[in-house]
């Protein structure tokens, strides 16, 4: 059993803005909420989920008013979760199947609505977000479940990506979804704020690519001019879904080094395929930031060697020899899943647009770390610093910032701690004292991460300066949080 599997054990307690204790001082400009996303319950019906992906979503917020923090926390109420409390149910999901018909429930349009993997705002909807097809919009301040955000056009998809990328630039969101069928393809598409506000919150393609073995895409790059998909050779023939099996979604990818991993980029004004170019396979789930330089599409993402990562995130993966998601069936039943088990590696991508014959220039920046962000301003523009979760330490993970250019880092540990995705949240400019806010540095602000301390079995949040990478202060919860994945700053959410 690993130190850290409280962080995998189900959570059953709910609170409504509990004031946290807090060490340290949080600085009083910090205001607004960090809703986060992941599982909080991983048995249903006495039946474990099988994958760290598939517990009932839980919403965790931390709401920051000066100096001070409280923390709410909800399951999210679907329809999942209903079925299964109630009648203790399980439903098909990324990689836990719930039998035959199940499967083919969910391949031909009931997929679940167990939305635990990231939260946004789509068309001024909050919505928590998973890889079906189904949204779940929430109550921002009492992080109830409205209904389903349901978008007004009709486009056929199967697979969608819970990292939608903001373009307030543009005024609009940019996302992309994999159609199964006779006829595979990916959509690019672009949701607009202006449309959305007149009521109308609908994806307008920008582009639909034909694929023989659609890839299982997690997220993806953008830049001002193009939306870059990265295809890893993790590909599935549709006909799979068909057939009687045991399994989920996940378990209907093979991986396929010979094909290489392919860049596709897409210029987002006219839907135009401006590079498709193959490199030596890697697999990855999350792209960190990109840009448009002399003429190359830099994408920074963290990668690895291949898609094994996926059969360590089982949840008996630790402690076992895991060859392959097929063996799935052999697992503990109260072990977590293995993460210490690969190292991402952040990773420079420089993909030549106009000449064919130049080649994609590959460069490692940084080795152990997962759960990328960076500054909400450093999007899509040439930066400076990412932030992650540190992964090279065994028994505990960490945090990291990265100066990009360099490979530089400055890392944030604490014996026995296993800290998550890091968020930073920029200080207002009105609030940075001897600039004018757009001069400011990208790192002037807070990085806001939540930590199960696994000695004690309970979770905290921790706060550090942007600049100096560290700890400012650790607010208390009262009880352990199981590890979750995503979430999303709103400083609008002052409630
Ligand atoms: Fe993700």
């Amino acid at each position: 059993m690993p130190a850290y599997s409280s962080g995998f054990r189900s959570l059953d307690a709910e609170h409504d803005d509990l004031a946290l204790d807090v060490t340290g001082e949080i600085p009083s400009w910090l205001s607004g909420s960090l809703v986060r996303n992941g599982p909080g319950k991983f048995e249903v019906g006495g039946q474990r989920v099988e994958h760290w992906f598939d517990g009932l979503a839980m919403l965790h917020k931390f709401r920051f008013d000066a100096g001070s923090v409280s923390y709410s926390n909800r399951f999210l109420r679907t329809e999942t979760y209903r079925r299964a409390v109630e009648e203790g149910e399980i439903s098909s999901q990324f990689a836990t199947s719930g039998g035959y018909l199940d499967q083919l429930k969910s391949f031909l349009g009931d997929p679940t609505d167990n939305a635990n993997v990231n939260v946004a705002r789509v068309g001024g909807e909050y919505v928590a977000l998973t890889e079906t097809l189904r949204r779940v919009r929430f109550d921002p301040e009492s992080l109830a479940v409205q209904d389903h955000l349901d978008y007004a056009d009709d486009l056929t998809v199967h697979h969608v990506t819970a990292h939608l990328q903001r373009d307030d630039r543009r005024g609009e969101t940019v996302g992309y979804a994999t159609q199964f069928g006779r006829t595979n393809r990916y959509h690019v598409y672009r949701v607009s704020d202006e449309q959305s506000a007149a009521g109308k919150i609908e994806r307008v393609p920008v582009v639909s690519l034909d694929v023989d073995r659609p890839a299982y895409l997690h997220s993806f790059a953008l830049t001002p001019r193009y939306a870059v998909l990265v295809e890893p050779p993790f590909v599935t023939n549709p006909m799979r879904f068909l057939l009687p099996g045991e399994g989920g979604f996940i378990d209907n990818f093979r991986w396929r080094p010979e094909r290489g991993t392919r860049f596709l980029a897409v210029e987002r004004e006219t839907g135009d395929l401006v590079v498709e170019r193959r490199v030596t396979p890697f697999f990855f789930f999350h792209t960190v930031n990109a840009f448009e330089s002399e003429g190359d599409i830099v994408v920074d993402l963290v990668a690895y060697e291949d898609a094994e990562i996926v059969s360590n995130l089982f949840m008996g993966a630790v402690g076992e020899e895991v060859e392959s998601v097929d063996e799935r069936g052999e697992r503990a039943p109260d072990s977590g899943p293995d993460l210490n088990a690969a190292d991402g590696e952040l990773t420079r991508f420089r993909i030549p647009v106009a000449d064919d014959s130049e080649s994609v220039r590959r460069r490692s920046v940084y080795t152990g770390t997962e759960l990328p962000r960076v500054a909400p301003q450093a999007r899509t523009k040439r930066y400076r610093y990412a932030y992650g979760q540190a992964t090279a330490r065994e028994g505990q993970t960490g945090l990291v910032k990265v100066t990009v250019e360099t490979g530089e880092a400055t890392e944030w540990w604490a014996d026995d701690h296993y800290a998550g995705e890091p968020i930073f949240v920029p200080k207002p400019a009105e609030d940075v004292e001897g600039t004018e806010g757009a001069d400011a540095p990208e790192d002037r602000g807070v990085v806001l991460a939540p930590a199960l301390d696994a000695e004690r079995g309970q979770s905290l949040l921790v706060v550090l300066d942007g600049e100096r990478f560290e700890e400012l202060a650790r607010a208390e919860v009262p009880h352990h949080i199981p590890f979750g994945f995503h979430g999303e700053f709103f400083p609008e959410v002052e409630r």
